[in-house]
C-alpha cells in the first residue's frame, strides 16, 4: 500500500460529496490519484460528472473541472463501482436528531457500504466529526461484517477536518492535521496519503484522542462565543457598546474575547459540543449552558426588534419586517442551523409580514431595495459583504418606518433618522 500511495497508483473512494467530501475528492484527483466519489444524492452525482459544483466555494469550479477533465475524478451512486478500492474516505454528515443526540445513521450506513465492498488491506479514513470512541466502534462493525481483523487486515483512521467554508481549498493545503489511527501503522499510512497535498503539520495519535481534539476545538469556540454573547447581554443593561468594550479588553496581552451576534449556525458548532458530551457518563454543565445561551440569541434579537416597534407604537402584527441574510455566515450559501432561520421562525407568527433577501441563498425578494421598499424594520442576520456597504440614507427613504436591527455588527455607525438596535449595542 505504501508504494501505491507514493506512486499515486492507490485507488481512492470518497463517500459523501458534500462541503467536505467534494473538495477532498478534488484535491486527491488533482494530486494524481484515481478517485471515485460515491454519493447517494443522484443530482449531486450528475452535476459532479458534468464538472459542475453543487456548492458555493471559491476556486471550486476550475478545480473540479480540471479533476473531471483529467479523468481522475468521477462520481457514482452505485456501490459496486467502489469495489476493491485501496482507500475509502468517509465524509458523510453527522447531525443531531430532534432530541439533540447524535444521528450516526449516515455514518453507519456509509461504513456498512464500505465493509461490503472493501478488500483486505484497505485503509478507511473517517473525516466526519464523530462522538468519542466512534472510530473504534466502526472498526468493530467492519470486523463483524467482513471477518477481517482491524489493524491487520485493514487500517482505520479518524482524520478530522478543520476547514472553514469560504477558505476550504487554502485550508485543505495549509492547515495542520491530526490523524488518529486505531493502530500506529494506520495513522502512518494516512499521513503518507495526505502528504500528497497537505503542506501543514501532521500530528499522529490514536482515534479517540483525535475525535476529542476535533470536538474540543469547536466546543472552545462555542463556549467563548457564549461568553461574548453574555457580555453583549450585560452591555445592554449598562447602556454601553459591547464591541468597544471588547476591542479595549482585547488590548490585554492574554485576552481574546470572541464576537457576539444573532447566534451560532452551520453544520458544526451547534452540534459538536453535544457530540463531545454525549457518550460521557457525567459533565459539569458549562458546555450545555453555552449551547443554551447561543441558541437563545435569535430570541434576544426578536426582543430588540419588538422594543423598537414599541418605541414607534407599531403593533407587531401590523409590521412588515425585512430580514437581510439567511445563511449562517457571511458570503456563504449555507443555511444549516442558521440563526437567521431561527429568528424568522420566532417572529413569523407575531409580525404582519416577513420578507427575506440573501444574495447567495435567494429569498422572497431579489434585491435589497425591493425587500426594504415599504418595510417597517430591517434586521441584518448575516454579515454578507454586500450588506456592509449599504446606503442607509437612500434605503431609509424607501421604508415606511425606519427601524434597523443589526444582529451581526455590520453597521458600525447607527444611521441618521433610524431607530437603531444591535446585539450588544447600547441600551436595551
Ligand atoms: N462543512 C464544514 O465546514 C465542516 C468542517 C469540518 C468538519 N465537518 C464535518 O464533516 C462531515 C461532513 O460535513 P459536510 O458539511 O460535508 O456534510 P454534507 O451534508 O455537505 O455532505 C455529506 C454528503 O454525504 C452524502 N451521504 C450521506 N450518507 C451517505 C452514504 N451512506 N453514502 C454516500 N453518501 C452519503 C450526503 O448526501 C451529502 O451529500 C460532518 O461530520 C461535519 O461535521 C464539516
Amino acid at each position: 500500500m505504501e508504494s501505491q500511495i507514493e506512486s499515486r497508483t492507490a485507488e481512492i473512494a470518497v463517500i459523501g460529496l458534500g462541503y467536505i467530501g467534494l473538495p477532498t475528492a478534488i484535491m486527491f484527483a488533482n494530486a494524481g490519484f484515481k478517485v471515485t466519489g460515491y454519493e447517494i444524492r443522484e443530482e449531486v452525482v450528475k452535476k459532479v460528472n458534468s464538472g459542475e459544483a453543487h456548492i458555493v466555494e471559491p476556486e471550486i469550479d476550475e478545480l473540479l473541472r480540471k479533476a473531471v477533465e483529467s479523468g481522475n475524478l468521477s462520481a457514482t451512486s452505485n456501490p459496486d463501482e467502489i469495489t476493491g478500492k485501496d482507500v475509502y474516505i468517509i465524509c458523510v454528515q453527522t447531525p443531531l436528531g430532534e432530541d439533540k443526540t447524535p444521528n450516526l445513521s449516515y455514518l453507519e450506513s456509509a461504513v456498512r457500504t464500505v465493509a461490503r465492498v472493501m478488500k483486505k488491506g484497505s485503509l478507511i479514513v473517517i473525516e466526519s466529526t464523530v462522538p468519542p470512541l466512534t472510530t473504534v466502534k466502526m472498526a468493530k462493525l467492519i470486523e463483524e461484517i467482513t471477518g477481517f481483523k482491524a489493524g491487520e487486515d485493514f487500517y482505520m483512521v479518524h482524520a478530522p477536518e478543520r476547514v472553514m467554508p469560504g477558505r476550504i481549498f487554502k485550508e485543505l493545503v495549509y492547515n495542520s492535521r491530526i490523524f488518529g489511527g486505531i493502530t500506529p501503522q494506520s495513522a502512518e499510512l494516512a499521513e503518507k496519503l495526505y502528504r500528497s497535498f497537505v503542506k501543514g503539520q501532521i500530528f499522529r495519535t490514536n482515534s479517540t484522542v483525535s475525535e476529542v481534539v476535533k470536538l474540543m476545538e469547536n466546543t472552545f469556540r462555542d463556549v467563548n462565543i457564549a461568553l461574548a454573547n453574555e457580555f453583549a447581554y450585560l452591555a445592554h443593561q449598562y447602556g454601553i457598546d459591547v464591541f468597544e468594550a471588547i476591542e479595549l479588553a482585547n488590548t490585554h496581552p492574554r485576552v481574546r474575547i470572541h464576537v457576539p451576534g444573532i447566534g451560532v449556525g452551520g453544520h458544526c458548532l451547534p452540534k459538536d459540543p453535544h457530540l463531545l458530551i454525549w457518550p460521557a457518563r457525567d459533565d459539569f454543565g458549562l458546555i450545555r449552558l453555552a449551547r443554551e445561551i447561543n441558541d437563545g440569541m435569535p430570541l434576544l434579537t426578536k426582543d430588540l426588534l419588538f422594543e423598537a416597534l414599541k418605541a414607534v407604537n407599531l403593533p407587531p402584527e401590523k409590521a412588515v419586517v425585512t430580514v437581510l441574510g439567511l445563511a449562517y455566515k457571511g458570503d456563504s450559501d449555507d443555511t444549516r442551523n442558521s440563526p437567521a432561520l431561527e429568528f424568522i421562525e420566532a417572529i413569523g407568527e407575531d409580525v404582519g409580514e416577513v420578507r427575506t433577501y440573501d444574495p447567495f441563498v435567494g429569498g422572497t425578494h431579489g434585491s435589497v431595495e425591493d425587500a426594504v421598499k415599504g418595510a417597517d424594520a430591517v434586521v441584518i442576520a448575516t454579515d454578507h459583504s454586500e450588506f456592509k456597504s449599504l446606503d442607509w440614507e437612500k434605503l431609509g427613504k424607501l421604508m415606511r418606518t425606519r427601524i434597523l436591527v443589526d444582529g451581526r455588527h455590520v453597521v458600525k455607525e447607527p444611521p441618521e433618522g433610524f431607530i437603531f438596535k444591535g446585539i450588544g449595542r447600547g441600551e436595551f
